[in-house]
């Protein structure tokens, strides 16, 4: 009988979700911010210690280069080369599934990151190309020269205060202002909700009167939003003469089914909203 158990659970197929250096011949054909690495011998497994690398190439001069997934990629591409070259990328990828992979074509590179997130790497033909941001989240390139990556989360009954702290606990990121209309039209895309008020906190304060705002009270603290191209209050910026007094307001993405094609709102310090946007830049 024991002897039955033993077998029966060795017969059962274990699942694989593993992280791995995949290696192939290859090189990379755009990638702007590569980070020499100063051993050749062992660019890879270098590669597959270090968090923030998601793809190693080792030239055919004998180079190291690392990709991280922190830059300001625009993309990173790369192409199958002949073995005669002797130029190696390696992909850093989970491998999932109940056996390992027989060949490198039929795999979806995808890494895994401590939040939870993974980045997955898109491929076309024998090329690859990797966007910057986390699987779901959006990227923006702000006029300012500034990228940043963003995702909407719906927590109910969210308060103000723990907004940033959920941010940064959950996803390693900060509460993100909005830079332009099409920023807060995204994440207004991202509301569902048959609410007529239903709101996501978004990063910045400023004081409101009547239904005029005091621009020059505007506070960010994510460290990369500024200005107020977001908050026209012709187009996209509700401020009530009744809903709002001179007192610190925290700026929201809301639902506001009469006021369209409105989506920014300020609202009060101490009530809840029903989500967050996290947000995070890409360096370069
Ligand atoms: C990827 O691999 C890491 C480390 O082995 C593991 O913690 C993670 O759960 C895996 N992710 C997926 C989506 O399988
Ligand atoms: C993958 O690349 C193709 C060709 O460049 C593009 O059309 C497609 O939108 C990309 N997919 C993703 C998920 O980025
Ligand atoms: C959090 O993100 C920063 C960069 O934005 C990175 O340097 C750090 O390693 C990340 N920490 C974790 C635990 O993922
Ligand atoms: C902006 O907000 C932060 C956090 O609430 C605060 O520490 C800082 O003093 C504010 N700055 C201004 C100029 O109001
Ligand atoms: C608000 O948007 C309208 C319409 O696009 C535009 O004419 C106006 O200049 C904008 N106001 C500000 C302060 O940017």
């Amino acid at each position: 009988m024991q002897t039955l158990l033993f077998l029966l659970l060795f017969s059962i197929p274990q699942s694989l979700a593993i992280m791995k250096m995949i290696q192939i011949y290859g090189k990379v054909t755009y990638g702007p911010f590569p980070i020499t690495y100063s051993s050749s011998t062992n660019c890879e497994s270098a590669c597959f210690k270090l968090d923030y690398c998601i793809l190693s190439w080792q030239t055919p001069e004998g180079s190291c280069y690392h990709y991280s997934y922190l830059d300001q990629s625009d993309t990173i591409s790369l192409v199958k080369t002949d073995k005669t070259e002797g130029s190696i990328v390696g992909f850093k990828t989970n491998i999932t599934g109940t056996s390992c992979p027989i060949s490198y074509t039929s795999m979806n590179f995808k890494m895994t990151i401590p939040t939870g997130d993974t980045y997955s790497w898109n491929k076309t033909g024998n090329s690859w190309s990797f966007d910057g941001c986390r699987d779901g989240w959006k990227r923006f390139d702000r006029i300012d020269g500034i990228t940043v990556c963003m995702s909407a989360f719906k927590i109910p009954s969210l308060r103000r205060s723990h907004a940033p702290t959920w941010c940064s606990t959950q996803k390693n990121a900060t509460i993100v202002g909005m830079a332009s209309i099409e920023e807060s039209q995204w994440v207004h895309g991202q509301l569902s909700s048959t609410y007529s008020y239903y709101a996501y906190w978004v990063d910045g304060t400023l004081t409101c009167k009547l239904d005029t705002c005091d621009y020059s009270t505007l506070n960010y603290t994510d460290g990369f939003t500024t200005g107020t191209a977001a908050l026209n209050l012709t187009t996209n910026f509700l401020v009530r003469a009744s809903g709002n007094s001179d007192q610190v307001m925290y700026l929201t993405v809301a639902v506001l089914r009469e006021f369209a094609p409105k989506t920014m709102y300020p609202g009060s310090g101490g009530s809840a909203a029903d989500g967050v946007v996290c947000g995070y830049q890409l360096k370069n």
